[in-house]
């Protein structure tokens, strides 16, 4: 057996997170070879509904699962943890955008940074799923000074995991035959899912499907998901937010497949004229645990309109919290 891995989860006793805590302890993160700690935070209020899930945790019997801590106090949560999952954030409901949860949001975040800058590992791997995860990622970093921009990232998984399903599903594939998807921007509408660099079983994505497909059925299924399933089952997406968050934190960890890349929101370097500083979702590769922006790739003007949009959403995102990057 190795080592334990310290594993941090806020939100813990949420709907995310009940998808998630189960899989940690199965062995579904780094295998099951892998023991974990898990260190559960929620607010004071939850903390009945949290026990009751460690009870059902506990009833698992995993051989894996070494040991729970819980608390209400990121300094005690996230101390010494090798990975942190921040969930924990109000989701929104019919009629919203992931934006309007900023003024309930935003503060948390301020205060989680603080305390990982204080408290957890200097290679802590730290992934926010809480919306709007991208700005939220950005206050996370800005309130963590003496850790690395390189130690957190956003989650766009999702948004890449469903072009993948999408895609795949009309050329009659598995979305394993389908690889180089592409999300740009903010996990937001306005994020522009872009197939111009995608292979399907080797083949130019573009080559198979036609324009009008790609510009008005696969984007906007893409971009508008998540208002989707919110329409159709009342609640924000959780199981497959789950299976994201732990893909893109096994890719961080295991790195990405030769040929391949996944998306992922990072600090831009300024990369394909995004402005720098900004959270923002590119194509990555993964080698021993670095993330490296994937370079070179041509962007046509209909795709420049489109990053630069998202782009200008996050900047808007960023004036409005800018009172909490210090
Ligand atoms: P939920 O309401 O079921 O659970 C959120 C939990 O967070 C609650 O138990 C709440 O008590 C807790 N919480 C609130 N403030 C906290 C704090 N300061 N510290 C610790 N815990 C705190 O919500 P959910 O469905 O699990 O969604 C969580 C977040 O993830 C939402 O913001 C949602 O919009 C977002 N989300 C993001 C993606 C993505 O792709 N990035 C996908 C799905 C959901
Ligand atoms: C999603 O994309 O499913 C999540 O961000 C939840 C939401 O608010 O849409």
């Amino acid at each position: 057996m190795k080592t334990p891995i310290d594993v941090a989860v806020t939100g813990a006793a949420g709907q995310i997170s009940y998808q998630l805590l189960f899989r940690l302890a199965a062995g579904n993160f780094l295998g099951n070879d892998q023991p974990v700690i898990l260190h559960l935070l929620e607010i004071p209020s939850a903390m009945d509904a949290l026990k009751g899930i460690i009870m059902e945790l506990n009833d698992c019997a995993s051989p894996l699962l070494h040991r729970i801590e819980i608390t209400d106090d990121p300094m005690v949560a996230f101390k010494n943890v090798d990975f942190a999952f921040l969930i924990g954030a109000k989701p929104r409901g019919p009629g919203m955008e992931r934006r309007d949860l900023l003024a309930d949001n935003a503060n948390i975040f301020a205060h989680q940074g603080k305390a990982l800058n204080a408290v957890a590992r200097r290679d802590v791997k730290i992934l926010v799923t809480g919306n709007p995860a991208n700005t939220n990622a950005l206050i996370a970093m800005h309130n963590a000074p003496d850790l690395k921009p390189e130690n957190f990232s956003a989650m766009s998984r999702l948004d890449h995991n469903r072009g993948l399903a999408q895609l795949a599903e009309k050329c009659g594939v598995l979305p394993l035959d389908v690889k180089n998807m592409i999300i740009w921007g903010n996990h937001s509408t306005s994020q522009y899912p872009d197939l111009h660099h995608t292979k399907v079983k080797g083949q130019d994505a573009l080559s198979l499907v036609d324009q009008r497909w790609f510009e008005q059925q696969f984007i906007p299924t893409v971009q508008d998901r998540g208002t989707a399933i919110i329409k159709a089952r009342g609640q924000s997406s959780a199981g497959s937010a789950a299976h994201a968050a732990l893909d893109q934190m096994r890719n961080w960890v295991q790195g990405t497949e030769a040929g391949d890349w996944v998306s992922m929101g990072v600090r831009s370097d300024g990369s394909y004229g995004i402005k720098k500083g900004l959270v923002y979702s590119f194509p990555v590769t993964i080698e021993n645990g670095k993330v490296s922006i994937v370079q070179g790739l041509t962007i046509n003007k209909f795709s420049a309109e489109r990053m630069k949009a998202s782009e200008n959403e996050l900047k808007e995102e960023r004036e409005a919290v800018k009172h909490l990057l210090g």
